[in-house]
Formats: C-alpha cells, sequence, structure tokens
C-alpha cells in the first residue's frame, strides 16, 4: 500500500510529495520516499519486541532535503557517485570534465545539479513507487541523452531497489544510495557498538585524497577485516594510514561473487544493534560497498529535533568502485545503447 503526502516545493514551484509504502504485514518495514532526489528518507523497522523505530537519518520538512548535498542524506546519488580522479571521464572516445569539486577531484558530480537535486515523475502501485528522471546530453558534464529510473518496492520486512538507466550514446554511470542508518533509531547517538559482517575480503586503499590507489588489498589482518562480525568502534580509531586517511570507515570494499551477469543480489553485508536486537541485511547487484561512518557530519538538526554528529550513524552505499575508469583492473561504469545499466540493492530487516 502508498500513500502520498505533500511534502515541500522546489525553488521554482513545483511541489514535491512524500511516499510511504507497506504491504501491511505485521512484523514488515514502512519506507518513506520523496521524488525529490528520488530520496529515502525513512524506514520504520521493528526491534526484537516488535517496537518500530525509524532507522535512517533525515528530515521531517521536505525543504530541508534541498540543501541536502553536504551529506546527501538517503539521496539517490548520480549520475556520478563517490570520487572521479581529476574529474575526468574518458568514454566513448572523447573526454568530458566533471566539476571539481574536491581539490582537483569531483566527488558526487555536483550539488546543485546532481540526481539527488532533480524533481524526479512518480508512478505509485500497489508494492512500490518507480521514479524517473531524464537528463539530456551534456548534462552534469557527462554524455548521452539518459533516463534514470529508481523503484522502491516493500515486501514484508524486505526494501527492494532496482535501478535501471538508458543512454543514446555511451556514458558513465554510477548511481548509490546514501542512507545513513542507526539501528537503535536516527538521533540515538553511537553507532560504535554497531556490529558489521561484511562479505568483503579485499577493500581499495585510498590516497589523503581519498582516490583509490588501485591496489585491491587484502583485509586479513588490517582494521578492515569485517569478515567476522566486529564493532564499528572497535578499530576505527587504530593507528592505520588509511583509518586516518579516512578519518575513520570511508573506503570502498570488495564484496566477494561480483558477476556482471547476475539477476539476482548476492549479500554484502549484515549491519546488527545488539541493543535493540535490529539486524539490516543488504544484499547488492554491484561490485563494490563504500561503508562511511558520518566522519564527516557536522553538527546537524535532523528529525524530530535530534541532532546528529559524526559517527551517530553508518551509510552503506553499494556502487562500482571509485575511479574505476582510472584504475586498470576495477570494473568499468561504462554502459550506452547496447548496455543499459541495471542493479538491484534489497535492504532485508530482521531482529534478533
Ligand atoms: C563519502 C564521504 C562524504 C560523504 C558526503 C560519502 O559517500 O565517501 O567522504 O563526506 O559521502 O558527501
Amino acid at each position: 500500500m502508498v500513500t502520498v503526502t505533500p511534502f515541500g516545493t522546489m525553488p521554482d514551484g513545483r511541489p514535491f510529495s512524500l511516499y510511504e509504502i507497506s504491504d501491511g504485514t505485521a512484523g514488515g518495514i514502512t519506507v518513506r520516499v520523496t521524488d525529490l532526489g528520488a530520496t529515502i528518507t525513512g524506514i520504520d523497522a521493528p526491534d526484537r519486541s516488535g517496537t518500530l523505530t525509524d532507522v535512517v537519518l533525515g528530515f521531517d520538512e521536505g525543504n530541508r532535503y534541498l540543501d541536502n548535498a553536504a551529506a546527501y542524506f538517503g539521496a539517490t546519488v548520480g549520475p556520478s557517485a563517490n570520487r572521479t580522479l581529476d574529474g575526468r571521464v574518458p568514454v566513448g572516445g572523447s573526454v568530458y570534465q566533471l566539476p571539481q569539486n574536491e581539490g582537483p577531484n569531483n566527488l558526487h558530480t555536483d550539488p546543485a545539479q546532481g540526481l539527488h537535486a532533480q524533481l524526479w515523475s512518480a508512478l505509485a502501485d500497489n508494492d512500490g513507487v518507480t521514479f524517473a528522471c531524464a537528463a539530456a546530453d551534456g548534462a552534469c558534464g557527462l554524455p548521452g541523452n539518459r533516463l534514470f529510473m529508481v523503484r522502491y518496492e516493500v515486501r514484508e520486512a524486505t526494501l527492494r531497489v532496482t535501478y535501471r538507466a538508458v543512454s543514446d550514446a555511451e556514458t558513465f554511470i554510477n548511481l548509490t544510495n546514501h542512507a545513513y542508518f542507526n539501528l537503535a533509531g536516527e538521533g540515538s547517538g553511537s553507532v560504535l557498538g554497531h556490529e558489521l559482517e561484511l562479505k568483503a575480503r579485499a577493500f581499495t586503499p585510498q590516497d589523503a585524497a581519498h582516490i583509490p590507489t588501485g591496489e585491491i588489498r587484502p583485509v586479513a589482518g588490517t582494521p578492515f577485516d569485517f569478515t567476522v562480525p566486529k564493532a564499528l568502534g572497535k578499530d576505527i580509531d587504530a593507528n592505520d594510514e588509511q583509518i586516518s586517511f579516512g578519518s575513520g570507515y570511508d573506503h570502498n570494499f570488495c564484496i566477494d561473487g561480483f558477476n556482471a551477469e547476475a539477476t539476482e543480489p548476492r549479500v554484502a553485508a549484515v549491519l546488527h544493534d545488539p541493543v535493540s536486537g535490529r539486524t539490516l541485511t543488504l544484499a547488492t547487484t554491484l561490485p563494490g560497498l563504500q561503508i562511511y561512518t558520518g566522519n564527516f557530519v557536522g553538527e546537524e538538526y535532523g528529525k524530530n529535533g535530534h541532532a546528529y554528529h559524526g559517527r551517530e550513524s553508518v551509510a552503506l552505499e553499494p556502487q562500482y568502485y571509485p575511479s574505476n575508469l582510472a584504475r586498470p583492473g576495477f570494473e568499468k561504469a561504462v554502459f550506452g545503447p547496447l548496455k543499459p545499466y541495471c542493479a538491484i540493492n534489497e535492504y532485508r530487516f530482521s531482529a534478533r
């Protein structure tokens, strides 16, 4: 079931809405999304005694999302998520230039022009909502007349998100969702006690400017080893160059078992809050997962007047590896008329 309520107004006067999706199952989840940026604004998930709490950081007033670029709360980020070395995109025989908005590099396309800042078209049905957003050739610095689609669908305690994009020219597409989770409830304090398990035997080390060096490094023996569940806080302040480059965790992990032909997601991460018992299992068809412990979230006032700070949430961002065009050996996020973009992420909630 989907209910629609007014949520805010774009600077040009167009209204945007809040879509609440739930299949009504006892023990199920309720998901809220908005057509501004195809953004996830909230997920109510049950704890081990069935109490529902919103586990996604965000804002009560829709218009606060218009100024969302600093932290990208819940947003669909693209066409180019994460860092692109020198903002340089060699694709289809030409080189395109993304804004150099983090030193010489690009982060998340553009704060004002990215997909997170656009008003998407919406089509709601019984099980969910499909959002669509067109980008003309050259928009956001990238080639191709493109159509991006994101479908949010809820079945019991699972949110399934399907991304599709088509383009009439070869182009670069690396989408992600940027929801920040706190399984004890948004605004409830530190997430350093949350336990994380990653199906990742390797990660991509980065330089001081957060650009992957191209190395694929085994996690064994490093603070990045989450192959068995480990509290986020255990090694977050380890004396380690990579930890200091990220000011904590802000790194791409190489999720085991990537298969470009796969049509169903594989489990990438299991996040568990031992206090509430809430567990989030994230599955994806994508090769990488950026783990970001919100290290740079400054004091920010979110839902219910809650103040948000660093390390009070964790973003789990499925994506192609950052700067993949510049690094041999990284899967290239290049799509075009003969190769549409498709990715599926599932957020499966449970409690134990
Ligand atoms: C990046 C962080 C950045 C955040 C907000 C994350 O995806 O990895 O470094 O601060 O997005 O822009």
